[in-house]
């Protein structure tokens, strides 16, 4: 699908976003995990989280749509029942890599594929921690999918984690559930830790010290009414299109604003942006609240160390405020972008490039100067959902109608995207 984007004048009104991403793969996983039904309230629109519900299914979990939440019915630790057919997990890192940690402590051998992007998705790193775990996985060679899990009992692990990742770390604390003891994952960076706050809310018990988290095994996991909070790093998009649209300003209500993830709006205000958050509160141990932003010319940044980490999704679209900023804005250390939906060093660099904007390349990131307008073009999401968005938003900018193609790769998180972006643009 092509969709064209025309230069937009300023962005006006309040929003609230589909559930968040992160947080509905994790209700979906321990609601299946639990005993009785939890309604879940706000899950993901997205295809991503589609998928994981799917593999829930068909694991013989029963979900239904009870209005506009989801009831999940569920099986308890030890009620998964054998699937018929292989795991499809779409576009989906998070399902593969999360609910491997599930199958591998399961008394049935499982098989997990995904789309032509995540079947070039590393896997070792899940491979590795499940293995000392006792679980026996196949891979295609170079660990990449399709996986097939040969789960059964699994013992406790105190891993140290190679590469920062809240999969993985997810990935072993789900798998953890199902041992006698303890098992703990270390972070020397880090990490979304909404798998550790969701764990709580159904009932396990986890301990965070100093980068070390651990999980009790053998919880009695109870059901529980929860609602997602809206993505926050869906909201990036939006937050950078006012912030390049002069007169813009806008409101997005009922946002996740989780610690490990709100150093965006810290990022951006040091950068002088008229950013701010009010009606904080909590949902479910979340932290939640609204942001408003108007326009204006951001001076730019570094991002490096933790605080690429922190931000990693929300970096296509940084690219673009970047261009448009004072001073540009160098991105370290973010090698995992390499490995993402698509090697996105590479696609971000290729449409700036098509848009008449320089950037520099480097193995773990790059540098975009200053000052930079957008020339309109012709851009592809390449497939990738935070491309088709980052630049749907440089589009807004560019200084005529721009298209962009395989632009459906957008509700892979969120398919609302583009009929939102439309309703603000005035
Ligand atoms: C996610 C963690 C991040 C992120 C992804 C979602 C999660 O991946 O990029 O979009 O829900 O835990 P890594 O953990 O592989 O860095």
């Amino acid at each position: 699908m092509v969709e064209t984007i025309h230069p937009a004048g300023s962005l006006e009104g309040v929003i609230r976003l589909p559930g968040d991403k992160s947080i509905s793969h994790r209700y979906a996983m321990l609601a299946s995990l639990a005993e009785g039904v939890s309604t879940i309230h706000n899950y993901s629109s997205g295809a991503d989280c589609r998928s994981t519900l799917v593999a829930m299914g068909s694991l013989g979990v029963r979900i239904e749509a009870a209005g506009a939440a989801l009831r999940i019915h569920g099986a308890g630790l030890d009620g998964l029942k054998a699937p018929e057919t292989r795991f499809d997990a779409g576009n989906s890192g998070s399902t593969i890599r999360m609910l491997s940690g599930i199958l591998a402590a399961q008394p049935f051998t499982s098989t997990l594929e995904g789309d032509e992007s995540l079947s070039r998705r590393p896997m070792g790193r899940i491979i590795a921690p499940l293995t000392a775990m006792g679980a026996r996985i196949d891979a295609r060679e170079g660990k990449f999918p399709p996986l097939t899990i040969h789960g059964g009992r699994l013992q406790a692990i105190d891993y140290t984690l190679p590469v920062a990742s809240a999969q993985v770390k997810s990935c072993v604390l789900f798998a953890g559930l199902f041992c006698e003891g303890s098992t703990t994952v270390r972070e020397s960076v880090a990490t979304r830790d909404h798998s550790e706050i969701a764990l709580r809310e159904f009932g396990a018990q986890v301990e965070t010290l100093r980068g070390a988290v651990t999980v009790a095994g053998r919880p009695r996991l109870a059901a529980r009414e929860l609602s997602v909070p809206g993505d926050l790093s869906s909201s990036a998009f939006f937050l950078v299109a006012a912030l390049l649209r002069p007169g813009s300003r806008i409101l997005i209500e009922g946002v996740g604003l989780n610690p490990t993830r709100s150093a965006l709006m810290d990022f951006l205000a040091q950068g002088g942006a008229p950013i701010r958050v009010v009606n904080i509160g909590q949902a479910s141990g979340e932290v939640v609240g609204d942001i408003q932003i108007e326009s204006a010319r951001w001076r730019g940044g570094l991002l490096e160390k933790s605080l690429t980490a922190a931000l990693i999704d929300e970096i296509p679209v940084l690219a673009v405020l970047g261009a448009a900023s004072r001073e540009g804005l160098l991105v370290r250390d973010a090698a995992e972008l390499r490995v993402k939906e698509t090697d996105r060093i590479a696609t971000v660099a290729e449409n700036l490039r098509r848009m008449g904007v320089q950037i520099e390349v480097h193995p773990d990131g790059f540098a975009v100067p200053g000052n930079q307008k957008f020339q309109a073009a012709t851009l592809d999401s390449f497939g990738d959902h935070r491309i088709a968005m980052a630049f749907s938003v440089a589009a807004l900018a560019a200084g005529g109608p721009c298209e962009i193609q395989n632009a459906e790769a957008a509700s892979v998180s969120f398919p609302e995207f583009y009929a939102m972006l439309r309703a603000l643009a005035v």
